[in-house]
């Protein structure tokens, strides 16, 4: 059986959130955002291990409690200027342990509110495909596109056109091999479409949205907290 290793960037800036730190650290459900997403994909049997890709500058992670996660967390210090870059040197990282037909599953630490259900059948789907697949959401909206003047220059026909989330899981090789032809990809479906793979749409879910902004706190501590209460009353 191949072995999953999961990936969590959490190298950036946060710089659309406008904090005075990054936003995989503010506080949301009483924890660092990036916790959320780094226990969930810790309770998936089936991954092997969660490896964090934090900035070589992290001054963060050394100051929370982690021993939540004992063995399958690990801390990598190798993140890059781009998103592409941070998952690339973990990739290198990998080399040697990694096996080509191994799973290299990518989640952002931005999307703290994934729950382990959909992680579970997102593995499911993905089965064991040859390349891999996304989990992604059909439109819902019309599309517009501006040529900067706020004005509509154009109606963008929304049939067929999917929005990305993660989780982004492909085999190993492919997704080293599309991320040296392509590191300007800002997803690994974009990577891997550029040296020919066609990764398998799954459906992925609204909570499952990307934190980006300040008024996303909110929406993400709410869905956060009706999973708990949830999980109260199912257990
Ligand atoms: N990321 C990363 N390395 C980078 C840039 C981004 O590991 N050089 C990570 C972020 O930490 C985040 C995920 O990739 O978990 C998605 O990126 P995004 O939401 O754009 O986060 P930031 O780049 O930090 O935010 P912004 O674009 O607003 O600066
Ligand atoms: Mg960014």
């Amino acid at each position: 059986m191949p072995k999953i290793f999961a990936l969590v960037p959490a190298a950036g800036q946060g710089t659309r959130m406008g904090e005075a730190f990054p936003k995989q650290y503010l506080p949301l459900a009483g924890r660092p955002m990036m916790f959320h997403s780094l226990e969930t994909l810790a309770a998936v049997d089936r991954i092997t291990a969660v490896i964090a890709i934090l900035s070589p500058m992290d001054r963060h992670w050394g100051a929370h409690d982690w021993s939540a996660f004992p063995d399958k967390i690990e801390a990598l210090f190798a993140g890059g200027a781009t998103r592409g870059a941070s998952v690339a040197n973990a990739l290198a990282m990998l080399e040697g342990r990694a096996a080509p037909t191994d799973w290299v599953l990518v989640h952002d630490a931005a999307r703290p509110c994934i729950g382990r259900e959909l992680v579970e059948q997102f593995l499911d789907e993905v089965g064991d495909d040859p390349v891999g697949g996304l989990l992604a959401m059909p439109l819902a909206d019309t599309l517009k596109r501006s040529e900067g003047l706020l004005r509509v220059s154009e109606t963008i026909p929304r049939e067929g056109l999917w929005r990305a989330q993660t989780p982004q899981m492909f085999r190993y090789d492919i997704l080293r091999r599309g991320l040296a032809r392509k590191p300007e990809a800002t997803d690994e479906s974009q990577a891997v479409e550029s040296v020919g793979g066609m990764p398998k749409l799954v459906q992925g879910a609204n909570a499952n949205f990307k934190v980006t902004f300040t008024d996303d706190l909110p929406i993400a501590e709410m869905i956060l907290a009706r999973r708990v209460a949830d999980e109260e009353t199912s257990s």
